[in-house]
């Protein structure tokens, strides 16, 4: 399966610490955001990688992760999002990449604790659909939220006023190749976006959605509050290992 890791937007809720830069290429804690889902990836040995990006840093990113020898990689492959069409727009540049097969997706500010590398390999034995992974916040509003019926989940709404769980749906999603013809259908929502949650959506539309329960920490870092809770995690993960 090869993997994805989205790099792109404007990262408006952090400026202007992203005026100058891309969101993605800020610190968290000793390492560069997008440090930590390239190497999420690779521990779940997934290590054909493509990075889309866009904006006027987009060319801070080869100079930062050249061929990515730093994780152990031969090689590492870039696209370019022009605009800001949101998550789905930037996946659709990942069809000619996908050759048909499967991909693994994780959003550039996401930061997971532990391997996501059983639920790759679950996904693996699936022979079509999709899989999400969710997280218990406390914040549930923020982020895309799972609404069950006992335990299926039948909708996820995206950012709801009232959450209908505890969980967020976190930026780590598996799709088989129909995501593209999916993306194809989308109409850009109130926020002028193709939204991931109505590509997750389709997929429970035709029941081809499974989802687990991460293991350990998730944290996004896209904004002040969540950054530096990211840097923080990440220390003391570190200090915990060093121990
Ligand atoms: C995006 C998704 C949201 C998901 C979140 C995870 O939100 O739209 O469903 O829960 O990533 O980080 P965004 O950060 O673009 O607002």
């Amino acid at each position: 399966m090869k993997g994805i890791v989205l790099a792109g937007g404007l990262g408006t809720r952090l400026s202007p610490l992203t005026r100058i830069t891309n969101k993605h290429l800020l610190p968290v804690y000793d390492q560069p955001m997008i440090y930590y889902p390239i190497r999420t990836l690779i521990e779940a040995e997934i290590t054909d990688i493509l990075i889309v990006t866009g904006g006027t840093s987009a060319g801070d990113f080869l100079r930062l992760l050249r061929n990515g020898k730093e994780f152990g990689l031969r090689r590492l492959n870039y696209s370019y999002q022009e605009g800001e069409g949101g998550i789905a727009d930037a996946l659709a540049l990942a069809e000619e990449f996908a050759e048909g097969g499967p991909v693994c997706v994780m959003l550039g500010d996401n930061i997971v604790e532990r391997s996501i590398g059983a639920a790759v390999r679950k996904f693996k034995q699936q022979s079509s659909g999709a899989k999400i992974l969710l997280s218990e916040v406390p914040d549930p509003q923020r982020f895309g939220v799972p609404v069950f019926e006992r335990d299926r989940i039948v909708r996820i709404e995206e950012k709801p006023q009232t959450p209908a769980s505890r969980y967020a749906v976190i930026g780590v999603y598996m799709y088989d190749n129909s995501v593209f013809e999916i993306i194809k259908t989308l109409k850009p929502s109130g926020r002028g976006e193709l939204e991931i949650t109505d590509v997750n959506n389709a997929y429970i539309q035709s029941s081809t959605l499974t989802w687990d329960i991460l293991e350990g920490w998730w944290t996004d870092a896209g904004t002040f509050d969540s950054l530096i809770k990211a840097s923080n995690l990440v220390a003391e993960m570190r200090n915990r290992r060093n121990d």
